[in-house]
């Protein structure tokens, strides 16, 4: 099992939840981050920091959600998708796509 970001974080990506992380799982993107699958333990810690609640256990993903768990793990398998390991801030823009549905599209690699 796996913990998976999801569509919420993407032009937020706020960064709190990787101070929990006890497996640096997190992989840092322009955008978003992403959960590597191999790393996670299911611990859970990580859901309560992110403060548009866009982390779900892979059992309790949305169905319309469902395609993130395929594409964290690609994203976090990239060599230049780094792990971050300390909380930097969110993006500057964050506040006005919160709420914002479907931002797929605006996913950069
Ligand atoms: Fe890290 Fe635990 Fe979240 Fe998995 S569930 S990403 S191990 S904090
Ligand atoms: Fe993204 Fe939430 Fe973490 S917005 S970076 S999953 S705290």
């Amino acid at each position: 099992m796996t913990f998976v970001v999801t569509d919420a974080c993407i032009q937020c990506r706020h960064t709190d939840c990787v101070d929990v992380c006890p497996m640096s799982c997190f992989h840092e993107g322009p955008n978003f981050l992403a959960i590597n699958p191999d790393q996670c333990i299911d611990c859970s810690m990580c859901v309560p920091l992110c403060p548009v609640g866009a982390i779900y256990s892979e059992h309790d993903l949305p169905a319309d959600q469902r395609h993130f768990l395929a594409l964290n793990a690609e994203l976090s398998r990239r060599p230049d998708w780094l792990p971050l390991m300390q909380a930097k801030g969110p993006l500057p823009d964050h506040a006005q796509w919160a709420g914002h549905p479907d931002r797929l599209s605006l996913l950069r690699r």
